[in-house]
């Protein structure tokens, strides 16, 4: 029996699908998202609507695309954090041939220094809190992370964070204290290497 296909091979124009098709062959290298998760990835954002939207972990920019192509349908804004100068300069020139209208803020340094500055700019009125968090950076730092973005988040805003099966004993504390925390409903979804999809509960 043939290989059950679980998602679109085409989603997007032929110059998008020609680099992600390109960026699928060094996946492992550069530890990118799968197909199906990054098409979940972005159905969520469309159907979210989300329109202010975090990654933490740009890497070559592979998630970066299908996060900006739900977002020049959301007319939104990406914030993508990446430690290597050299990775996020791949993801800039991704970004801009196949999402050139879509703005995009990188921020190259330790995820953990840029979340505080973020959180400054938050509180003194310089920028707008995120509706959407994508978590694919360090996993020990998961839950350093969680800490800060929660006091960043709208209300009902979504975090979606990824290899939480495959690196379990690493994000343990973070899955715990997302299961314990009342203010988000939380629950992991085996998809890719599995991710934790967590919603703040603001009714
Ligand atoms: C799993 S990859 C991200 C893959 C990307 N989201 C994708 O699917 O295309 C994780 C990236 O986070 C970066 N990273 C790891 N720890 C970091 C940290 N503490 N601060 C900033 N970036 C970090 C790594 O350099 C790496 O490129």
């Amino acid at each position: 029996m043939s290989e059950i296909k679980k998602v679109n091979e085409f989603c997007f124009d032929e110059t998008t699908e020609k680099i992600l098709k390109e960026l699928e062959k060094t996946r492992t290298d550069f530890w990118n998202l799968d197909r199906q998760s990054a098409n979940f990835l972005n159905t969520l954002i469309k159907i979210n609507n989300s329109k202010n939207v975090l990654e933490i972990g740009t890497s070559n920019g592979y998630s970066g695309i299908w996060i900006l192509k739900a977002l020049l349908e959301t007319k939104g804004k990406l914030t993508t954090i990446e430690f290597w100068e050299k990775r996020q300069s791949v993801a800039r020139n991704n970004f801009k041939t196949c999402c050139p209208d879509v703005e995009v803020e990188p921020k190259i340094g330790s995820a953990i220094v840029i979340l505080e500055d973020l959180l400054d700019e938050i509180n003194v009125g310089k920028r707008e809190k995120f509706d959407f968090v994508f978590i694919d950076a360090n996993k020990k730092e998961y839950i350093s992370y969680f800490k800060l973005i929660d006091k960043m988040m709208t209300p009902n805003g979504i975090i979606l964070a990824d290899n939480i099966l495959s690196h379990y004993e690493k994000v343990e504390d973070y899955v715990s204290n997302l299961f314990n925390n009342k203010n988000y409903q939380s629950q992991i979804l085996e998809l890719g290497t599995g991710m934790m999809l967590s919603r703040r509960n603001d009714g």
